[in-house]
C-alpha cells in the first residue's frame, strides 16, 4: 500500500505483516494501524455497474459542481434538494432510493444498510430490489456494514478478556444493531454477557431498542438512557458514572462534529441548540466514563472514501466531517486525555485503500488497582 495514503510515511502498514506501530509524539503513546477484513454478505454481482453509476452521478457534483471540499463547506440540509440533477437522475434510475433518501440522515436511514433484506424501510415505504442491490454495493453499505462488524468484534473481545460482566456504554447507540451482535456472541461463546448502558436522545430509537432487547432475551442486560450527549458540560454522573466502564463506544456520531468551538446547525442529526460539544469537548467527556485499563471505541469517515462525491453531492448526507487518521490523532492529542495505546482499524471487505471508515480505540492506562 502507498504510504501516501495515510498521509505521512511513518503511517505505511507493511504488506506482509498487515500491521504497523510506532510511537506518536502528539500522543505519547504507541499507535498501531490495522486492516481488518470483513466478507460483505450483500455485495452482489451488480457491484461494478453501481460503482461505475455511481461515480458518474458523482462527476455530475451539485449542480455542477463535483467538488468533495466544497460539499464539505456547503450547508447541506435535511431534506435533500431533490432538484439537483445529479440526485434527480438517481432518483430516474433506482426505483425506491426517494423513500430512503427521506430518511437521510437519521439513524433510522441505517437500518436498511444494516439489512438490505427487510421487506419495508422504516418509514413503511416498500424495498425495491434496486434499493437493495445500490444499499448492498455502494461503499457507504460496505463501510458502514464493516464498522459495525469490527465494533461487534472488538466488544466481544474486550468482554471475554474479563472472567466478570463489564459494562459498557454505547453513546449514541441507534438501533445498536452492532452492540446486540456483541452480546449474542459473548452469550453463544459462554462468556459473561456485559451490562450495556444504550444511550441516545431520540424516543422512537430507544423504545425499538428496548424491544430488541427484550426480544433476544438481552432484556436484563440492557438499560436505555435517554440524553443529549452534546452538551459541553461532562455527562451526568449519577446516570453514567464516571470510570466506571471497561469499554465506551461512540461510532456513528464523531463524523458530525467539527473539531472546536460551539456549534448548532444539526439539522435533523442531532438536537438543535447552541453550546453542543465539538469534537475535542465530546472525546474528553466520553474518556472521562472509562474504567483505567478499559477501552473507548470511536470512529470517523475516512477523507478517502471511495465514494466520497456521491454521498456529499448525490445523496446529500449532512453535516459529515470526513477526516484523516492524522487529522484524528491530531484531535486525541488535542484533547490531552491520556493514552495508553491507540489502535486504529481499517474495516474493509478485501481492500484496505478502498476502507470507508477508520476506528480508534484509545486503551485508558491502568493505574494498577
Ligand atoms: C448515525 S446514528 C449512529 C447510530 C449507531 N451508533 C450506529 O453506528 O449504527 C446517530 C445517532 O445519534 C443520535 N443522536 C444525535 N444527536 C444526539 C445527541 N445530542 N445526544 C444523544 N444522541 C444523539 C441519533 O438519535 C442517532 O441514533
Amino acid at each position: 500500500m502507498s504510504t501516501e495514503y495515510l498521509g505521512a510515511p511513518v503511517y505505511g502498514i507493511d504488506k506482509n505483516t498487515g500491521n504497523q506501530a510506532w510511537l506518536d509524539s502528539r500522543l505519547d503513546a504507541a499507535v498501531s494501524l490495522q486492516d481488518i477484513h470483513f466478507i460483505d454478505d450483500y455485495k452482489t454481482d451488480k457491484f461494478e455497474m453501481i460503482s461505475r453509476t455511481a461515480e458518474s452521478l458523482s462527476d455530475l457534483g451539485f449542480y455542477g459542481n463535483a467538488s468533495e471540499p466544497d460539499a464539505i463547506s456547503r450547508d447541506r440540509r435535511a431534506p435533500f434538494d431533490k432538484d439537483n440533477p445529479a440526485t434527480k437522475r438517481l432518483i430516474d434510475i433506482v426505483d425506491g432510493v426517494e423513500n430512503w433518501l427521506e430518511l437521510v440522515p437519521t439513524a433510522a436511514a441505517l437500518m436498511p444498510i444494516y439489512n438490505p433484506d427487510v421487506a419495508q424501510l422504516p418509514n413503511g415505504q416498500m424495498m425495491t430490489s434496486d434499493l437493495r442491490e445500490w444499499l448492498g454495493n455502494l461503499y457507504d453499505g460496505i463501510g458502514i456494514r464493516g464498522r459495525g462488524a469490527a465494533v461487534t468484534r472488538l466488544a466481544a473481545e474486550e468482554s471475554m478478556r474479563h472472567s466478570e460482566p463489564i459494562d459498557m456504554i454505547s453513546l449514541a447507540c441507534g438501533a445498536a444493531q452492532p452492540i446486540f451482535d456483541a452480546l449474542g456472541s459473548v452469550r453463544s461463546n459462554g462468556a459473561s454477557v456485559p451490562r450495556v448502558k444504550m444511550v441516545d436522545l431520540s424516543k422512537p430509537i430507544l423504545e425499538l431498542v428496548d424491544e430488541v432487547a427484550a426480544q433476544s432475551g438481552l432484556g436484563d442486560h440492557v438499560e436505555t438512557v435517554r440524553m443529549n450527549i452534546l452538551k459541553r458540560d461532562r455527562f451526568d454522573e449519577s446516570v453514567l458514572g464516571y470510570g466506571q466502564s471497561g469499554f465506551v463506544e461512540a461510532v456513528g456520531i464523531f463524523e458530525y462534529l467539527k473539531d472546536l468551538g460551539d456549534q448548532n446547525e444539526y439539522d435533523k442529526v442531532m438536537e438543535r441548540g447552541s453550546n453542543m460539544a465539538d469534537a475535542v469537548t465530546f472525546l474528553r467527556n466520553s474518556y472521562d466514563l472509562v474504567k483505567p485499563g478499559g477501552m473507548l471505541l470511536i470512529g470517523n469517515m475516512l477523507d478517502t472514501h471511495p465514494q466520497l462525491g456521491f454521498t456529499l453531492n448525490v445523496v446529500q448526507w449532512p453535516h459529515i466531517q470526513p477526516r484523516s487518521v492524522d487529522q484524528m490523532i491530531d484531535i486525541v492529542g488535542k484533547s490531552q486525555i491520556p493514552v495508553g495505546s491507540l489502535d486504529i482499524y481499517l474495516p474493509n471487505d478485501g481492500d484496505p485503500g478502498n476502507a470507508v471508515y477508520a476506528l480508534y480505540a484509545i486503551r485508558k492506562p491502568d493505574i494498577g488497582v
